[in-house]
């Protein structure tokens, strides 16, 4: 079966497709090709995603980016000649709802004119079956995804959404517990952007705290690590981000806003965010006799995170599975994978559902 995955729930524009098969029963898939289009440079003027300019370059950007996918394999006429794709999985959600619609709206069209079925996918979904993909195969080659023991505890980690969800099975998910104000993604972002670093901030952040911790600078600032304690699996981050923001000012105004005051906040946020999910992480895994665990979203690029949850695998002795650093952040694989992974599941109307989650 081949499969085309539509993302455009954010501020990538991404296509990909895939071809799988059953081999002696067990599900493998082959990459055929993978396209992302960035809009971050364009973002970054309002230090955020502008959902209405997402939108549009998402319409933008869509058909040049799927001329580019599908002329080498199919030829310049393949919207007019049915290409050799069966069917088109698409996010439908959790995202911003302006940019959903385009996607959707976009495998609408291509699904009357090539007379094929859309898979509506979940986004996270997405980001959970992609850190099964192995990260050494290339492309081309078939792969068997990686078996993650079950149950298995997946925490999300992205721009919008913060979750740590119980897997008995891919497409059985359970969420414990979840951000209840800002995602871990958006307190990297907002953060960077008091340190005045451009968007998206997660990767500044993390090059700065890398950079504090080989120049072994340290922070004259104690972060708060809220909801540490709280009892449940939920987290919140805006405190946090406030703290810094009290910090910044406290710091302008001593004329102490260095650069190595900088790296030092960058070290010490990123510390107590690594805390704060290690520990939930931590019980999620007691209370549910998790086996493995699952790491997805575009903040699992971070360093330390990694580190510190690889540690946390070991002192459990279960497996861990992170998505290869170049696909952790939104892409059309991870889509069409889960699209893949769940077939024609049902058969109803799409939406472009902005707050729903898993
Ligand atoms: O999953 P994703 O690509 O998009 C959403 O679904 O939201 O996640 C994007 C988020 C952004 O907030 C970005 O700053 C963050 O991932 N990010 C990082 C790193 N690389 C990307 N955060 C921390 N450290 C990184 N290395
Ligand atoms: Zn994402």
């Amino acid at each position: 079966m081949t499969i085309l995955g539509i993302e455009t729930s954010c501020d990538e524009t991404a296509l990909a497709l895939i071809e799988t098969r059953a081999n002696a029963g067990v599900f493998e898939c082959r990459i055929i090709q993978s396209l992302i289009h960035s809009q971050a440079e364009l973002h970054s003027a309002y230090g955020g995603v502008y959902p209405n300019l997402a939108k549009r370059e998402h319409q933008k950007n869509l058909m040049p980016l799927l001329k580019k996918l599908m002329e080498p394999i199919y030829g310049d006429d393949f919207l007019n000649q049915k290409p050799n794709i069966d069917s088109i999985a698409v996010t439908e959600g959790p995202g911003l709802e302006p940019a959903l619609w385009t996607g959707i709206v976009f495998a609408q069209e291509l699904s009357e004119k090539w007379k094929i079925p859309i898979i509506p996918v979940n986004h996270m979904e997405g980001h959970i079956v992609g850190s099964l993909l192995q990260s050494d195969t290339p492309s081309g080659t078939w792969q068997r995804l990686k078996q993650a023991p079950m149950p298995t505890i997946a925490l999300l980690l992205s721009g919008g959404h913060t979750e740590l969800v119980k897997i008995n099975a891919i497409g059985n998910y359970e969420i414990l517990g979840q951000t209840l104000d800002d995602a871990v993604g958006e307190a990297f972002d907002k953060v960077a952007r008091l340190l005045g670093l451009p968007y998206p901030g997660g990767p500044h952040i993390s090059l700065l705290a890398d950079q504090a911790r080989e120049e072994k600078i340290s922070s004259p600032v104690k972060l708060p690590r809220s909801m540490m304690n709280s009892g449940n699996l939920n987290f919140s981050f805006s405190g946090l981000k406030t703290a810094v923001l009290y910090a910044v000012k406290k710091a302008r105004e001593d004329s102490q806003f260095t650069e190595e005051y900088k790296k030092s906040i960058a070290l010490e946020f990123e510390q107590a965010v690594a805390e704060v999910l290690n520990s939930k992480l931590k019980t999620a895994i007691q209370e549910c006799g998790a086996l493995s665990i699952i790491i997805g979203g575009g903040v699992s690029a971070n360093n330390l995170l990694r580190q510190t949850f690889g540690k946390t695998a070991n002192e459990y002795n279960i497996p861990i599975f992170m998505p290869s650093k170049h696909i952790s952040g939104d892409n059309a694989l991870m889509i069409a994978l889960a699209g893949a992974l769940h077939g024609i599941a049902e058969e109803r109307p799409l939406r472009a559902d902005g707050t729903k989650r898993l």
